[in-house]
């Protein structure tokens, strides 16, 4: 197989980086991809910088064995401890998630923007230095989401208790008068329709997806590594947990795809 018709590597610390799939397969509707959710080691949120370096190097040396020619780094917390050390170690190009800071900073008006994210990027020192370059006149609310990831892994998006934690969350970020609420975590993707009815319609939910998708076909570009070749295109997810809950998440895309456990 040439290089590029060889597959796009996503991974996440489990299914909340399909948002950032689905965005992918619809923009680069020819390639070929392999999506890891990690989910028995999900939320990386809570791990250590070191342990969370660990587990995205294991990601990525899979996908590499998988013979993937970029991989998208399709977790935030992974992205903020982990992106500068797989760019400097593997010869591929790595696309990373960012919060959307900049966008949000760039069109508030009221002059206060809230991010929801986890505490592993929060805490980063990727997430300080972004915060840093764009909040300059910005008053910026930042709230851990803890709890939130570990619900949606087990398939409680729609729960009683993930709405009482997400009010818990959001409800005190509306007496700052935010205008933009940042969604770092791509799992939160999945909550914006509990979000909206939390914070109104007024307030500006900006996620990543299709940035990252934009970001993605921009580097193919550059390094001559569209695929050039559509034939018997199926795309590929692994996860370490319950499949079953991978494939109600990813339902509603209309193209080829298999689930398959594996012990990793
Ligand atoms: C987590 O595993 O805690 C969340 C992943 C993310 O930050 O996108």
């Amino acid at each position: 197989m040439t290089k590029n018709n060889q597959p796009i590597g996503l991974f996440d610390s489990g299914i909340g980086g399909t948002s950032i799939w689905k965005e992918v397969i619809k923009l680069l509707p020819n390639e070929k991809t392999i999506y890891l959710a990690d989910s028995k080691n999900a939320p990386y949120g809570e791990k250590s910088s070191q342990e969370i370096l660990t587990l995205a190097i294991k990601n990525t040396e899979f996908l590499i064995s998988e013979g993937c020619k970029l991989i998208i780094v399709a977790c935030n917390t992974a992205t903020t401890n982990a992106i500068d050390y797989l760019r400097e170690n593997y010869p591929i190009p790595f696309i990373g998630i960012e919060p959307a800071i900049k966008p949000a900073a760039l069109f508030s008006k009221t002059g206060a923007i809230g991010i929801l994210a986890t505490k592993g990027t929060l805490s980063s020192k990727l997430f300080a230095k972004t915060a840093k370059e764009y909040t300059k006149n910005i008053t910026i609310i930042e709230q851990d989401g803890e709890g939130l990831v570990t619900l949606i892994e087990n398939g409680k998006t729609n729960s009683a208790e993930l709405n009482t934690l997400l009010t818990k969350y959001l409800k005190p970020m509306l007496q700052f008068n935010i205008d933009h609420l940042v969604l770092g975590c791509t799992h939160y993707p999945y909550l914006i329709s509990q979000i909206t009815k939390i914070i109104g319609e007024n307030v500006i939910i900006i996620d990543s997806g299709e940035a990252v998708a934009k970001q993605t076909k921009s580097v193919l570009e550059k390094n001559k590594l569209l695929a050039n070749s559509t034939t018997n295109l199926v795309h590929q997810l692994y996860t370490n947990s319950e499949p079953k809950i991978l494939e109600q998440i990813i339902k509603d895309v209309s193209i080829n795809f298999r689930v398959e456990k594996l012990d990793f």
